[in-house]
């Protein structure tokens, strides 16, 4: 039977059955291409024998425990895997070049082989004596890490199958070139061709992959998105240039939450865990100002507290400008729209610029009263009182909704020595441990108790 062709375009990576001068994902011309069938893979090995036979549900005995996981002893690291690695999974980590991917896996291929796990880290990259002179700078020499530099994947495959690892680290995916897919390494059918081979042998063989994943600058993996939906988490490690911070982001897991976050601090001597990100975060608060508000959030299972800091201005544009770092565009033109039509506090002819500190990027809908706050205070020049966290989400209505794990928020903001708080209404009020707790019902109740309006 003729083998059925398949054509993928190498601008977004979607795959066709039949060549066209266009793509019809993306709107591309002249970006399709025949794709080179796999080495191997289920799909070119032979029918028969009894591999595949299916078993039912009720038939996996519930006595057996799932597979133990490792525990790398980085905390930050540990957490965001959803708990230790899992024996067979496949982890991609995305980021920007430069960012500290291969310091992170270089350290974690260390400690994960000194809690027994035997690592092969592959660099596509560097040279072996050049990963091995910054695993000296790390403090790593003695780890019992094997390393390979290499870009060949059918080397890479044979390494594997001898030397038999249980845990494959591939700096970087970009790198590696399958000789049988006639494209340039980097394209989007040898990343996905690369991906697709490690991942099956790593399930196949019982071994966990992780995969480096440089980012583009609109800040996709490059290559395509479906190396995402071929591991079992992706992980993206982020940080702004000039900080020192690092934030590695866990935005897929199949073995845990998403959204979970690590912290880390780049040093002369690697990455360091940071365990108290709060404190990290408000390390650069000074005397109170206003436009800063600090907002109590919970990243993942974690409560965070992070500066949020706008400035409002008389526009000198015909269309006021409005600038967001670290929070969604979208959302803050929402409150903007909010605070017009139900507490009648107009933005137009003011630019707005709202920055969330530290490099973090805040995706919870409670940020936002910690936003309206922020944005009040700047436009009305006054400062909160010092000491105090703003959590909660606002509706369209002007209401505000309550936020989850209150008590968790509420606990970071006492260890952090913060006194008053203030959040939407429904549950209780008064002082606890030192904290003062007010509570909203809507936006205005609650723009008449902080700004006396
Ligand atoms: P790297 O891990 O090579 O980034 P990526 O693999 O994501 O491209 O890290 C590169 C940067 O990290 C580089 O600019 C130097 C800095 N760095 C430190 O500050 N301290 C260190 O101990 C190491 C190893 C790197
Ligand atoms: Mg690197």
């Amino acid at each position: 039977m003729a083998k059925s062709k398949t054509f993928s375009c190498s601008a977004c990576g979607a795959s066709f059955s039949k060549w066209s001068g266009r793509c019809e994902a993306c709107g591309d011309w002249n970006t399709i291409s025949e794709e080179a069938p796999l080495s191997s893979g289920p799909a070119s090995r032979s029918l028969g024998a009894k591999r595949g036979s299916p078993i039912t549900l009720t038939d996996l005995s519930t006595e057996e425990a799932p597979p133990p996981r490792t525990l790398s002893g980085m905390e930050e690291l540990d957490r965001v895997l959803g708990g230790g690695l899992v024996p067979s999974s496949a982890i991609l980590v995305g980021g920007d070049p430069g960012i500290g991917k291969s310091t992170l896996l270089l350290q974690a291929a260390a400690r994960f082989a000194a809690a027994g796990l035997k690592t092969l880290y592959v660099s596509g990259e560097e040279a072996s004596a050049q990963v091995r002179m910054r695993a000296q700078r790390l403090g790593l020499a003695a780890a019992p890490v094997k390393l390979a530099a290499e870009t060949n994947l059918r080397d890479i495959l044979t390494t594997l199958d001898v030397e038999r690892p249980q845990l494959v680290i591939i700096d970087s995916i970009q790198t590696m070139w399958a000789d049988n897919v006639e494209s340039a390494p980097g394209s989007v059918s040898q990343v996905r061709a690369a991906a697709h081979e490690l991942t099956t042998f790593a399930k196949r063989r019982g071994l966990s992959v992780v995969l480096v994943g440089h980012v583009t600058k609109e800040g996709q993996i490059a290559g395509p998105r479906v190396v995402e939906h071929m591991v079992d988490t992706v992980l993206y490690f982020e940080g702004e240039r000039g900080h020192q911070f690092r934030i590695l982001r866990a935005v897929k897991n199949r073995f845990g939450p998403a959204d979970e976050i690590g912290v880390f601090e780049m040093t002369g001597m690697g990455l360091a865990e940071v365990s108290n990100p709060s404190a990290l975060f408000l390390s650069e608060r000074g005397r109170p100002t206003p436009g800063s508000v600090v907002f109590a959030g919970i990243e993942g299972t974690r409560p965070v507290l992070v500066e949020l800091q706008a400035l409002v201005a008389p526009s000198p544009h015909s269309q006021p400008r409005r600038a967001v770092v670290g929070w969604d565009s979208g959302r803050l033109a929402m409150i903007l729209a909010v605070l017009e039509a139900r507490c009648g506090i107009p933005f137009a002819g003011l630019d707005v610029y709202l920055n969330v500190a530290g490099g973090l990027k805040i995706s919870e809908p409670a940020a936002d009263l910690a936003v309206a706050a922020a944005l009040l205070s700047a436009r009305e020049d006054a400062a909160l009182p010092a000491d105090t966290v703003v959590f909660g989400e606002i509706s369209l209505s002007g209401a505000l909704r309550p936020a989850p794990q209150t008590e968790n928020r509420l606990k970071e903001a006492r260890k952090l020595g913060f006194t008053a708080a203030i959040a939407p209404a429904g549950g209780k009020t008064g002082t606890k441990d030192g904290l003062a707790l007010t509570r909203a019902t809507d936006l205005t109740g609650f723009v008449g108790e902080v700004f006396g309006a």
